[in-house]
């Protein structure tokens, strides 16, 4: 399959292209730094997910070079807006939900445009336990979230007509620079209230795409799946 992933560079997105390029994908990535992947199956292209020219420039060339894609797994997210709202200055807010959710639209909607044209597509969006847990000082963050899980829901029904799925994957807790920033008390107070109440690992999210992108799930769609045990 051809599978788009943003945010390559590092952290989560840099593994998911990484194991999907050694599963014997064709894995086209994207972030705003330079590729940091070394894999016959892997082609980078540095670009923000925010700028609609840049991101119209991928997919036509996508569209030329491999004939479309199969799988679309937006992932590149900020976390700029780590404070109470009212110390959350407008740019902060605004670079936040501008690549959490406007970045995912972007794509989310040229992406469509290809998949339509070959009567298939999965599309995959990053969600986050934030939604569920409303933490006090991360209210752009989990808006940008929530805003991604109603595109979810709304573009499922838009598409399956056209072959297309559309789903949400939201991680409990996985190191990355993202976390960084989290106090690691105020985590611990949260993974406790999960199931399963311990930092997660992306191998239970590529599991969990791994099955959202086979031909068992295809009548999966409009659904947010929590991982940890949310
Ligand atoms: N880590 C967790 O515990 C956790 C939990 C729940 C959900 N998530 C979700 O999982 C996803 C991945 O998070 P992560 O922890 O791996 O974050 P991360 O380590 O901070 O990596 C973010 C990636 O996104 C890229 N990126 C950021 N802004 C971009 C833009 N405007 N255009 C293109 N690429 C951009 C970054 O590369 P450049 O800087 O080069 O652009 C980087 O490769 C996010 O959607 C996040 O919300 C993570």
């Amino acid at each position: 399959m051809v599978i788009v992933i943003t945010g390559t560079r590092k952290g989560i997105g840099k593994e998911l292209a990484e194991y999907f390029c050694n599963a014997g994908h064709i894995v086209i990535g994207c972030s705003r730094g330079e590729k940091s992947i070394e894999n016959v199956n892997y082609e980078h292209h540095s670009f923000d997910i925010t700028d609609e020219k840049s991101v119209k420039l991928f997919f036509s060339q996508l569209r030329k070079n491999r004939g479309g894609l199969d799988v679309l797994i937006n992932n590149a997210a900020v976390n700029n807006a780590l404070a109470p709202v009212a110390l959350v200055s407008y740019n902060a807010a605004a670079s936040t939900m501008n690549t959490n959710f406007m970045g995912s639209f972007l794509m989310a909607r040229e992406a469509i445009k290809l998949m339509m044209k070959n009567s298939f597509g999965r599309v995959i969006n990053m969600g986050s336990m934030a939604v569920k847990y409303e933490e006090k000082g991360e209210a752009i963050y989990t808006a940008s979230k929530a805003a991604v899980l109603a595109m979810t829901k709304i573009l499922a029904k838009e598409v399956y007509q056209y072959g297309i799925t559309c789903n949400a994957v939201s991680p409990s807790a996985i190191k990355t620079d993202l976390m960084d920033n989290i106090d690691p008390d105020a985590l611990n107070v949260v993974l406790k209230r999960n199931a399963i109440p311990e930092m997660g690992t992306t191998k239970e999210l590529i599991d969990t795409i791994n099955w959202l992108i086979s031909p068992q799930a295809n009548k999966i769609t409009a659904q947010n799946i929590y991982l940890g045990g949310v």
